[in-house]
């Protein structure tokens, strides 16, 4: 579903990212963690195409991202996209913004794609919220409205980006829980995330990132068994600790 093949990528003199590649099949659920400053939100956003990549190639279902002639808006349309800080609209309900996306983006009906948003409002538990704006909304909540709201676009994959490292701590499992079930309902995930939990129950592979590169990429149980970088298992054996 995602091939991610020798990516480079510079801002500037900075090299972001180093050859990096990976493939995700279908289906299938990957965590991306690493420290702070190596490149995982931005691996991630190559993939929608929100950054662009000076070498190499990303394909998602077979179309490239960096092809020019590609139709960018298209395909993000189809790859679900869920930030750390939730980005919903504050001036419109929850309704609106579970609807608008639908309607401008793939010219769905206001009414169906009302029906389909509050479908998945409450997919995601918060049918009774449909007519509250976001800031009346805890954390948690907003984070499970921009999830309901990417679903509603018919994702082929969707990708994530710390979605839960800006929540409380008692708001995290909500989400958690969210994507787990999206998770074994065959969703195909790339996750950026810290949250190792939710990496050990869910994940098929484990991703670390540092200094720009992959420099792993094992099956979960490998990864948290005995990660072969030095650098992973410090960092693994910090954030367990805490
Ligand atoms: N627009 C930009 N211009 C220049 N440098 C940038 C830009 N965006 C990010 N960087 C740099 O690229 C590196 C990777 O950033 P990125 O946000 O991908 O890291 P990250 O692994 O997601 O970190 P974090 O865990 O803090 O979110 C960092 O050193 C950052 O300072
Ligand atoms: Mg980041």
């Amino acid at each position: 579903m995602i091939k991610i093949d020798n990516v480079s990528k510079y801002y500037g003199d900075f090299n972001v990212l180093k050859e990096c590649s990976t493939t995700v099949e279908k289906g299938e659920v990957i965590v991306v963690c690493g420290p702070s400053g190596s490149g995982k939100s931005t691996l991630i956003k190559c993939v929608n195409g929100l950054e662009p990549f000076q070498a190499g190639e990303i394909t998602v279902n077979g179309i490239s991202v960096g092809d020019p002639k590609t139709n960018l808006s298209k395909l993000r349309a189809h790859v679900g996209m869920v930030f750390q800080n939730f980005e919903l609209f504050p001036h419109m309900s929850i309704t609106q913004n579970l609807a608008i996306a639908q309607v401008k983006v793939l010219g769905r009906k206001q009414e169906e794609a009302v029906e389909k948003g509050l479908k998945l409002l409450d997919r995601v538990g918060l049918k009774a919220h449909a007519h509250k704006f976001p800031g009346q909304l805890s954390g948690g909540q907003q984070q499970r409205v921009a999830i309901a709201r990417a679903l509603a676009m018919d994702p082929i994959c969707m990708l994530f980006d710390e979605p839960t490292s800006a929540l409380d701590p008692e708001m995290v499992n909500e989400v958690l829980d969210v994507m787990t079930e999206l998770a074994q309902e065959g969703m195909t995930m790339m996750c950026v995330t810290h949250e190792m939990g939710f990496a050990r129950r869910v994940a098929n592979r484990v991703i670390f990132m540092d200094h720009g590169r992959i420099v792993e990429d094992d099956e979960k149980e490998a990864f948290f068994a005995n990660p072969r970088s030095e650098r992973a298992q410090q960092f693994l054996a910090k954030i367990l600790h805490h």
